[in-house]
């Protein structure tokens, strides 16, 4: 068990690509972090220096309180498990998964008793006479974890290992995965660029976004308060929506308008602007059928244009009269400030928007019968600077 310490870490190419930028990021001790992002945003460049895999061009990799940037990848006591395998075709799977240990020249008896029990553990026991490819995607998967697991490493980096399976699989292997992190008590830095693997996965999730750390923070934290338009457009399944609000002036009150609904602001959050961005989680929305009761400006009636039933939710797409917020996936054409948002567009009205209600409602969709009103409590609206693109 070590803790992994990037330190003003970089990493240019030799074409000029600046894949990471300074970053600083911690791995505790026993801890499972997950870096998420989206393609091409640096992860693997992150896993591959700690892994002893490329060099960075600044700063400094500490595993376990060593520095580790001249040592090379043997000597780091790390093991990796990339997305495709990497098995080797020719051997058996007890083969495979005994080759570290082998090449280490343990006692032929030691390396089968070890080879049994994380083979075991793992539930492939019935297949260590067999080929990998006479193997499913899914135990192909199991097979590269033993052979990490096997040499005991004090911590693991693993690269996308589940995007290869299918959805059922994942969810499955998900599960083996943490519980293998609990029994094994090692450290794991861990990447992938689906959110929800990010949010069920980790102790911790480091959100990374052209080589730039957003937000690193618990799966919760970064649900209930992220740090920018990116993150709360990036994690959440369906995505935040978003919305540019005019601010204006109700009763004595600022409040922001986000399409038909007022938010109350409280004093000073938006000083010096006439606008901010608003961020409202689609299951924030509330199907309220008795407009009535509502209190003016929480309630909006608005017209279902689709409507899916999930079974336990039902998700409900409309349009509202403004300008929706969208984070672009581009590079930003100047190098912005560690903490910037990076860029974000706004577009033209009407702005498509997600409700996500209670799968028991009955609703149909259609300029006649579509017609609904939904609750927007204003204490789950998140703000975001109009121009930064950061929380307020
Ligand atoms: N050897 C290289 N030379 C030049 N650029 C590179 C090299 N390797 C990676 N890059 C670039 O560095 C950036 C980060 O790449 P990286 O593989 O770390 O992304 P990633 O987040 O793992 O993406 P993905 O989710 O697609 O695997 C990309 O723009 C990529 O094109
Ligand atoms: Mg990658």
């Amino acid at each position: 068990m070590v803790a992994l310490i990037l330190a003003g870490v970089a990493k240019r190419f030799p074409d000029g690509t600046t894949a990471v930028h300074t970053l600083d990021l911690a791995v505790d001790d026993g801890e499972l972090m997950v870096l998420v992002g989206p393609s091409g945003c640096g992860k693997s460049t992150v896993l591959r220096m700690v892994a002893g895999l490329e060099a960075p061009t600044e700063g400094t990799v500490t595993i376990g309180g060593r520095p580790a940037n001249d040592l090379s990848p043997g000597d780091r006591d790390v093991a990796m498990v990339f997305q495709d395998y990497a098995l080797y075709p020719h051997m058996s799977v007890h083969a495979n998964i005994a080759f570290a240990l082998k090449a280490k020249g343990l006692p032929r008896r030691d390396i089968d008793v070890r080879v049994r029990q994380v083979a075991g553990s793992l539930g492939i026991e019935h297949l260590l006479g067999r080929r990998p490819r006479a193997l499913s995607g899914g135990e192909r998967q199991r097979v590269a974890m033993g052979r990490a697991i096997v040499r005991r490493p004090a911590a693991f980096l693993m690269d996308e290992p589940l995007s290869n399976l299918d959805a059922k699989l994942r969810v499955e292997l998900r599960t083996e995965i943490r519980r293998l992190h609990a029994e094994l008590a090692t450290t794991f830095l861990y990447v992938t660029h689906d959110q929800v693997e990010a949010m069920t996965l980790g102790d911790r999730v480091a959100v990374l976004r052209h080589g730039r750390l957003q937000q690193l923070a618990s799966p919760q934290q970064l649900y209930a308060a992220p740090a920018s338009v990116f993150v709360a457009a990036f994690m959440g399944s369906p995505a935040m929506n978003l919305l540019r609000a005019p601010l204006a002036s109700v009763g004595g009150r600022v409040v922001a308008r986000a399409g038909p609904w007022d938010i109350p602001l409280e004093p000073g959050k938006a000083k010096d602007h006439d606008e901010v961005l608003v961020g409202i989680r689609p299951e924030h929305l509330e199907h309220f059928p008795h407009p009535s009761a509502g209190e003016a400006g929480e309630l909006a009636q608005v017209t279902a244009e689709v409507v899916e039933p999930l079974g336990s939710v039902t998700l409900v797409h409309f349009h509202v009269d403004a300008a929706p917020v969208s984070v672009l996936d581009e590079r930003p054409r100047v190098d912005s400030t560690p903490l910037e948002s990076g860029p974000f567009s706004v577009g033209a009205a009407p702005a498509p928007m997600v409700a996500s209600v209670d799968g028991r409602t009955r609703l149909s969709a259609g300029a006649t019968d579509g017609r609904l009103s939904l609750r927007l409590d204003p204490a789950s609206v998140h703000l975001f600077h109009p121009v930064t693109g950061l929380a307020l």
